[in-house]
């Protein structure tokens, strides 16, 4: 069996903890008077939740220097693209019995069924191909194709935007979930802004240097320059 760390196993039991209290709820009749729109409701936040901490992992390391972070990124986008269509099946299948003409109707009155189909249709590639696998077989096209998820994240949350019930743009009404996903959004691109990048990742650099400089000469022989500069994140 594949070795995790603790850091691993926490974070797959809490991926899976949404789904079994949302089971538990509607076995116990404890999902609103309105099972299907809690249903639809949750495993949306819960997937958009997961998104973006699949996205936090990158800035995270760049910022506070935790490679083990980068080990999570591809199974929190793998949680996150489950949700997600788990999310789209409750209202597809639950809510509509996959009657395609009554779906493909109830966007005129949903616009924003759009970005969210093109947000899942767009992902699923993207999980498709998250095996190391693919990550050989497709090199450097992998990486570009992989970008791809900070746009599904901007679709995902414009998405959102849309479909509470408050005005976004005004900023009233029921607004606080688009507000707190844009802003974390945001912050996540600006880390990414190459300039930005350079100067936290030297930053680092500048640290483990002093760090290993402050060790015992044997010890300090132990870490070899490639490790001292090696590319920090993707
Ligand atoms: C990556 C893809 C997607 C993400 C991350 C996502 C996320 C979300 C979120 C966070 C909400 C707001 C939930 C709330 O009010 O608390 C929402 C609402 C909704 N989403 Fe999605 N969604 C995605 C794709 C889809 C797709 C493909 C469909 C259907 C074809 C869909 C159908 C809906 C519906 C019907 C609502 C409104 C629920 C209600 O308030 O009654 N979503 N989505």
């Amino acid at each position: 069996m594949k070795h995790w760390s603790r850091l691993q196993w926490t974070v797959h039991i809490l991926c899976w903890l949404p789904l079994v209290i949302l089971v538990a709820a509607y076995l116990t009749d404890n999902l609103t008077i309105n099972p299907i729109q809690a249903a639809t409701q949750r495993s949306g936040d819960v997937a958009i939740i997961i998104l973006l901490a699949s996205l936090a992992m990158t800035p995270l390391h760049i910022l506070f220097n935790l490679p083990q972070l980068l080990k999570l990124r591809r199974p929190l986008g793998l949680y996150a693209f489950f949700y997600a269509t788990l999310h789209m099946l409750t209202y597809t299948g639950w809510d509509y019995q996959f009657d395609f003409n009554l779906i493909v109707a109830s966007i005129a009155d949903k616009p924003y069924l759009i970005a969210g189909l093109l947000a899942l249709s767009l992902l699923t590639p993207l999980a498709l191909t998250s095996h190391r696998w693919w990550q050989m077989a497709l090199g450097k096209a992998w990486k570009r194709i992989h970008m791809l998820v900070y746009g599904i994240a901007v679709l995902a949350v414009i998405h959102l935007a849309m479909a509470v019930k408050g005005d976004f743009l005004r900023l009233q009404g029921d607004i606080w979930k688009p507000l707190a996903a844009s802003l974390v959004l945001s912050l996540l691109l600006i880390v990414r802004i190459p300039p930005l990048r350079r100067v936290l990742t030297a930053r680092h650099r500048r640290g483990r240097l002093v760090k290993i400089n402050r060790q015992p000469a044997r010890k300090a022989a132990a870490h070899t320059p490639s490790e001292v500069t090696a590319p920090e994140g993707e």
